[in-house]
Formats: C-alpha cells, structure tokens, sequence
C-alpha cells in the first residue's frame, strides 16, 4: 500500500482524474469499478471534460456498481445509481450495455450478487477500483465486522451508515440494507484506491493506517493490496504519524509533511 498526500481536494481528484483517464487511454476495454459519494464527485467531472477534449475513447470500458441501498430506486437522488449516471455515465456518453450495477430492487438479492460475481468473474479482471471511506470504516457496505473473504452480498447497515447516509437523501430514508462487492473483489482488482478528503475523515483514517489490519476498521484492508494507493488531501492526514507515512508512502504527489 502506498500513501499519496495531496494539499487539497482539488489535487487529488485532478491526480485520480489522471490516472484513470492514463488506465483507460492505455486500455480501451478497461474495467472499473468506481464509487459513488461526495468524494469522487470532481474527478469524475473532471474525467468527463478531459475525456470529451482529448477524444478519449469510452465505449469499450465495462464499469462495474460497487454497492447499492437496497430497496431504494434508480431514480431517487441519493442512490448509488443515479449518482453515477449523473455524474460518469451521462457526461461520458456511456451506453448502458457497458454498465453493471447490482439492482436493489430485486426480489432476490442473493441472485443479484451472484450474477455480479459472475459478470466479474467473466471480464479479465477489475483494472481499477475506486472506494471511499465511510465514517466508520467501510468501503462500499463492508461495514465493521464484515468478513474479508467475501465477494458481492447483503449486510445489514450499522447505525453510523444510516445516518450518514441521510446525506444523499432530500428526505428522511429509512436505509436499512446495503448490497455490495466484497474484498476478494478488491484485493483480486489490479489496483485499487481509496480517497478520502476532509479532517472529518482524519480518525479513521490514522486507523485503517497505522492499527494493524482488522475488521472492525474494514478499509485496513488496503494494507494487504498489493497495488493499493491511499489518495487523501492534508486535512484527512492530519493525525498520521510522521513515522508510519514516510514508512508507507512512496511515489507521493504534492506531498508536504
Ligand atoms: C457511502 C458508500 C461508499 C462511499 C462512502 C464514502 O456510504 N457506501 O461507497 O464510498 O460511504 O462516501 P463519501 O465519499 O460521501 O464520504
């Protein structure tokens, strides 16, 4: 695992925008599995302006859901969902035959995470996967607790996560369930990334970095990533120790201790 430290926001999400246009532009059938959130929010717009002025080509990429609320509709503002279509899919003009997303409306959730498997297990492998950190500790809905040895499955969302949660909703949302990919997804990923910016994300971060990996704090799990990258702005790094990121750092970007 590596940890790039950036001064800000916006140098971060440049240096994401970056990498993946760099990924897709050294590989037009690239797969990617990229989060929703608040964080991504502007390398994703800025992937979109530089993609469409550098003419880079999208149209053979597969992007693959990295979890969903389950019961809450593609339409509704603050679903997984509707986020990527509004903020990747439509600004990059993908077609819907290349996007995967698990349907959490499904009768059978069980079914729906299988079939996700599959559609991964039938590509040549996630190229670069995107995840953000959850205030407690999740990537994607791998909630405290959660087994590392999963693919796609259904948890019960902690108390954290549903209020959280509340802020991609315009209305109160009874969230109750998340459907989600597992770590043998990331850890199988060619690369992966977790951004976090902001001092809110700062304690947990100083712990899914320094306490040795577990799965109380779930994104420990990117110290077993054998290409993983920690990408966080100044205010996320405040409380790392000085020691352990000069020990894990590597080939940072703007990094200023
Ligand atoms: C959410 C999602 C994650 C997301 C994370 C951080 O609950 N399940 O996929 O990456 O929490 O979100 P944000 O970027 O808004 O802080």
């Amino acid at each position: 695992m590596q940890i790039q430290i950036f001064d800000n926001y916006s140098a971060l999400s440049q240096q994401l925008a970056e990498r993946i246009l760099e990924i897709v532009k050294t590989n037009r059938d690239t797969v990617l599995c990229l989060a929703a959130g608040d964080t991504p929010k502007l390398a994703y717009r800025l992937i979109a302006e530089k993609a469409k002025a550098e003419r880079i080509d999208f149209t053979k990429c597969t992007f693959i859901g990295l979890d969903e609320w389950v019961g809450i509709p593609p339409e509704n503002e603050g679903s997984c969902h509707f986020f990527l279509n509004n903020n990747l899919f439509k600004p990059l003009s993908i077609s819907s035959s290349q996007v995967h997303l698990f349907n959490a409306l499904s009768g059978d959730l069980h079914a729906e995470c299988r079939k996700m498997d599959a559609v991964i297990s039938k590509t040549e492998g996630i190229d670069c996967m995107v995840v953000g950190i959850g205030m407690n500790g999740h990537i994607g809905f791998n909630e405290p607790g959660v087994s590392f040895d999963l693919t796609a499955h259904v948890i019960h969302l902690d108390d954290n996560t549903r209020a959280v949660g509340q802020k991609y909703f315009s209305e109160k949302t009874v969230l109750d369930k998340g459907i989600t990919l597992g770590f043998q997804h990331l850890l199988l990923a060619k690369e992966a990334r977790l951004i976090a910016n902001g001092s809110k994300k700062a304690v947990i971060l100083k712990k899914a970095i320094e306490e040795p990996m577990h799965s109380g704090v779930p994104a420990s799990i990117m110290q077993s990533h054998s290409n993983g990258f920690i990408m966080i702005d100044k205010e996320a790094a405040s409380l790392l120790q000085p020691a352990t990121f000069s020990a894990k750092q590597k080939n940072g970007h703007d990094s200023k201790w």
